[in-house]
């Protein structure tokens, strides 16, 4: 398969929509990018790497973290998680606190916020050095030492990130939260500041697509059964309340996060990171989901 030039095709198919879509605005920090970057990287088991455009361009991961953290959660405490947290998709907004009342503080899954708060309370509780948990991890997938937080958008989140907040008191009111909210709100946006390129993202993923084995370390980072179960729960839940219509279109199980990244992963054959800065209506980076469902159209790969 000549994966680079079917990136250089998707590349010149979307060129003309560049900048599509609309920026998130609520984090200060984030209004101001550019919105007509796109970068695509894509990486197989055996560490050839496939890239266009701005592919070596950080950008704020935001959510996509929550596939770290969520990793490093399962290797803590393994299946323990699920006695705190869901594996549904919410059908509802990622930032909605209504469920969360409804079903007394158990966030549906560990992908929408009050879900990665939980995940994240984890972290805080098991990990020896919690602060900077998810961000060794990821320079460990990547062997890239040089990632960081980007200290500008952690302090806007913490400026503005009241919705946050309130889940993270609302949770603490249901006994779903051991830490201070206040710590614990903290981590979480430091994860979700960090900035990484697709180059690095779609290295720090491949073990998604290589039964939990990273070539970078050479180790299990999670058993095989424990990257099916992410796998999963990426394609279930983690596109926001699009979920299915993402899986429909792209068919492979993929995360997205507000700063306009996706990664994606193809058991057995590469892992995939599209950064395109617009969105969609539910929060989704617009050209780069897009970008993904040429990709399955043209390769003719995906898991279904
Ligand atoms: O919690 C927030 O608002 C952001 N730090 C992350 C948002 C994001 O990418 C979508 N969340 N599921």
């Amino acid at each position: 398969m000549n994966y680079q030039k079917i990136l250089e095709r998707i590349y010149n198919e979307l060129e003309p929509e560049f900048g599509a879509g609309q920026v998130a605005q609520y984090i200060p920090e984030l209004a101001s990018v550019d919105p007509k970057h796109f970068g695509m990287a894509l990486m197989t088991p055996s560490g050839d790497l496939h890239s266009v455009g701005d592919a070596d361009v950080k950008f704020s991961i935001q959510s996509v973290s929550k596939v770290f953290a969520l990793a490093l959660a399962m290797r803590l405490v393994g299946d323990d998680l699920w006695t705190r947290c869901g594996r549904e998709p919410s059908g509802n907004p990622f930032n909605s606190l209504v469920q969360l009342e409804h079903e007394q503080g158990i966030p549906r899954n560990p992908f929408i916020n009050a879900g990665a708060l939980v995940i994240t309370d984890v972290i805080l509780s098991e990990a020896r050095t919690p602060r900077e948990a998810v961000l060794d991890f990821l320079r460990m997938l990547t062997g890239h030492e040089d990632l960081h937080v980007n200290e500008a958008v952690a302090h806007s989140e913490m400026e503005t990130g009241h919705r946050n907040a309130a889940m993270a008191h609302f949770l603490k009111s249901f006994g779903n939260l051991k830490n201070a909210s206040s710590d614990v709100l903290e981590i979480y946006f430091r994860s979700c500041s960090i900035e990484m390129t697709c180059a690095e993202l779609s290295a720090a993923c491949l073990f998604l697509a290589n039964q939990g084995h990273s070539i970078q370390t050479g180790d299990q980072v999670l058993s095989a059964s424990q990257s099916k179960y992410l796998n999963s729960l990426m394609l279930t839940c983690g596109t926001y309340d699009a979920v299915g219509d993402f899986a429909y279109r792209v068919g492979l199980p993929a995360k997205s996060g507000v700063g306009g990244g996706i990664v994606a992963a193809m058991p057995g054959k590469f892992s995939v990171c599209v950064w395109s800065p617009g969105l969609d209506a539910q929060g989704n980076s617009l050209l780069g989901g897009n970008a993904l469902e040429l990709l399955t159209t043209y390769s003719g790969v995906s898991v279904f």
